[in-house]
This record gives C-alpha cells, sequence and structure tokens, in this order.
C-alpha cells in the first residue's frame, strides 16, 4: 500500500473523512500524539488498526469524540463525575473510562465491558470528526511498543505502507498520550498519567484521585492491570535505558564511570556541556510540560544517533511529570540505578 503524507487543507480533510467512512485507516495528529484513527462502530475497519501496529488484540482503543452529544451510544452511562471533568477539561487531553454503549464494536473495547472515551482539542481531529460523523477508535501511531510519535515524520516511520494516508498538522504540543481516568468506582482512578494531573482533577472533583499502582511500579507477575496497556513494554527506543536517580553531580560522575563508545546521555535542557558522552536533552528540569513536550522526540533521536546504551536523568513523578516519569521508567524496562 503506498502511504500519502498531506498537508491539512480542505481537500485532504475530505479524502480522511471519506475513507474513515469507507472503513479505512487514516494517521492524524492530535494535541497530546499522532493517532491512527478507524470508524469504532466498524469491528473489520478497528481489526486494521491492530494489525498496522502489530498491537497485542487485548489492548482496548479510545473513542474520539467532538461534542458530548456524542456520547449517545458510545457510552451506557454518564455518571455525575464525567460531567465535571467534561466541564472542566474537555475538549483536551483526558480521557474517561465508563460503561461501553451498543454502538461501539467489541473489537474497539477489546471485549471489555467499558470504553475509554476522549474529545481532542486539536482543531484538525475535531475537522475529520465533523466531517466525517464518525467517532473513530485512535490508539497512537506508532508500531506496538515504540515511542509514540508527535509529528507527521516519525508517523511516517512507522506507518509507511501501513496505511492509505497521514495528516501532516506539524508537532503536537503536549508531546505525551492523554490521562486515562476511570470514573466508576469509589473513588476516581488514574489509569494511566498526562498532562491533566490529579492534583487539577481532585480541585474539580472535591474528592481523592487515586493513582493504580501500575503506574509508577512494575506489576507483579500474573497480576491483572487496570489498563491493559500498562503490562506491555513501551515506549523503548533500540537503545539499553537506564534511569539515574540522584544530583546533577553524582548523575555526571556516573556516567563518566560507564563511558564507552555508544554511550549517551538523556539529560535536561542546558546540562550538555558538563557531560563527557553525547546528549540529547528532553525539556527543562522540574517542568512536566517541557519535558513531555520533548520525550517521545528525543527517545527517537537517539535511535537516529545509533545510541545503545542510554543514562537517562530522573524527572519528579508528581503534576505533569508523573506522566514523563511514568513513560520513561518503561522505556528503560523499569531499570533505575540510585546515585
Ligand atoms: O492521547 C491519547 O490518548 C492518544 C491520542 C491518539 O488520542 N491515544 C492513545 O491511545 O494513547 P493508546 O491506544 O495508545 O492508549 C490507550 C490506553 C491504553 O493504555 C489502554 O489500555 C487504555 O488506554 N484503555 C483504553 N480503553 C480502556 C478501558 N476500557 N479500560 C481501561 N483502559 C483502557
Ligand atoms: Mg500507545
Amino acid at each position: 500500500m503506498k502511504t500519502q503524507v498531506l498537508p491539512v487543507n480542505e481537500e485532504s480533510i475530505a479524502l480522511a473523512a471519506n475513507l474513515l467512512r469507507q472503513g479505512e485507516l487514516v494517521a492524524l495528529p492530535t494535541e497530546t500524539v499522532y493517532g491512527i484513527a478507524a470508524d469504532a462502530r466498524n469491528g473489520e475497519a478497528v481489526k486494521k488498526i491492530f494489525e498496522a501496529k502489530g498491537r497485542p488484540q487485548d489492548n482496548p482503543l479510545i473513542v474520539h469524540i467532538c461534542g458530548m452529544e456524542m456520547l449517545e451510544g458510545i457510552v451506557s452511562e454518564v455518571p455525575d463525575r464525567a460531567r465535571k471533568l467534561a466541564d472542566a477539561f474537555w475538549p483536551g487531553p483526558l480521557t474517561m473510562v465508563m460503561p461501553k454503549g451498543p454502538e461501539v464494536s467489541p473489537v474497539t473495547c477489546a471485549g471489555l465491558d467499558t470504553v475509554g472515551v476522549r474529545m481532542p482539542s486539536h482543531p484538525v481531529v475535531q475537522a475529520v470528526i465533523r466531517a466525517s460523523g464518525v467517532a473513530f477508535a485512535a490508539p497512537s501511531a506508532n508500531l506496538s511498543g515504540k515511542p509514540s510519535p508527535t509529528n507527521a515524520a516519525d508517523t511516517l516511520t512507522d506507518m509507511d505502507g501501513r496505511l492509505p494516508l497521514i495528516l501532516d498538522g506539524g508537532e503536537s504540543a503536549v508531546g505525551v498520550e492523554s490521562t486515562v481516568v476511570a470514573v466508576t468506582g469509589e473513588h476516581p482512578m488514574i489509569l494511566r498519567p498526562g498532562y491533566v494531573t490529579r492534583e487539577q482533577m481532585e480541585q474539580v472533583l472535591g474528592e481523592p484521585v487515586l493513582i493504580s499502582h501500575a503506574i509508577l511500579e512494575k506489576l507483579n507477575d500474573g497480576e491483572v492491570a487496570r489498563s491493559p496497556g500498562m503490562k506491555y513494554k513501551h515506549y523503548a527506543p533500540k537503545a539499553e535505558v537506564t534511569i539515574v536517580k540522584g544530583s546533577f553531580s553524582a548523575y555526571t560522575e556516573y556516567v563518566r564511570q560507564h563511558t564507552a563508545p555508544g554511550v549517551w546521555a538523556l539529560c535536561f535542557d542546558g546540562e550538555e556541556a558538563a557531560l563527557p558522552v553525547p546528549c540529547v536533552s528532553y525539556g527543562r528540569e522540574n517542568d512536566g510540560a517541557s519535558e513531555a513536550h520533548r520525550l517521545f522526540t528525543a527517545l527517537r533521536e537517539l535511535d537516529k544517533n545509533g545510541a545503545r546504551v542510554v543514562y537517562a536523568r530522573c524527572p519528579r513523578s508528581d503534576g505533569v511529570s508523573m506522566a514523563v516519569y511514568n513513560r520513561l521508567i518503561r522505556a528503560a524496562a523499569f531499570r533505575v540505578v540510585e546515585v
């Protein structure tokens, strides 16, 4: 299959809408990362997403909508909490897991009786949903296990020949995937951290928001993940990544002792000159939004540069940085050394 990359305009949006209505795949920009869209009601179309990504069949997809009225048929009930969170954070990088409605294909939800729904804020996704009238399932546009792409070029690297169309809408502003929160339990629970933080949701809801322990720690053998995506190795570049936790001087010393050909540092902006190995930086220290914006691109840059071993500076694990830490620790296959 030939993959076309087109700039965003009326024609390419109409083409994308047509492809989606016909049960084909389209990769497109969202404010978080690039996604691969298919009609969420059409099981045959959604199967093509799993094939294109090489994604395990038991990992459910998020359904994307552009207005509250589209929830009808997609969810069977909108809990009060979900309305409050939608008022505060939609459109935006928040996915809510709710009871599944009859119109969503079981393939989309991997057979679960719940569905993750998100109303993205990116104007291109909104335009395509509106033009097609289709609520679409859309996972991140990477090959399963790779870092999510935040631009059209990285999307093409992973998806060339696997789908007919990529819409090029420039770089994704947020850089990590949406926050996923289950809203039906006794208390809401974050299943995947993102740009919308625990603290922000607690403020809106006036109740505690729990954090699934799989977010910051490795699942025990045999343990069932609340969010199936959490159990897979993820976001991994080709290099072996280790997080080095400690002060900058202790980190620098550690890297110095482990210097060898193929060793790279994944550091914060401005630290490069003090390091004895080649570096890629991923944003400003203690600035979660800046780290999130850079992380996946930085991981892909390490691959492009042929890095074989990477020592990464450790981000904080609160606020937006919780999302960064969550992705980085998976990219590192949970290898953390304290110095
Ligand atoms: O920002 C995003 O959410 C991006 C863009 C494209 O919108 N999409 C995205 O989708 O990250 P994906 O498929 O890469 O990640 C979906 C995550 C997975 O970890 C999955 O297990 C979880 O959401 N998920 C989806 N539906 C779920 C459900 N019903 N219950 C629990 N977890 C669910
Ligand atoms: Mg993904």
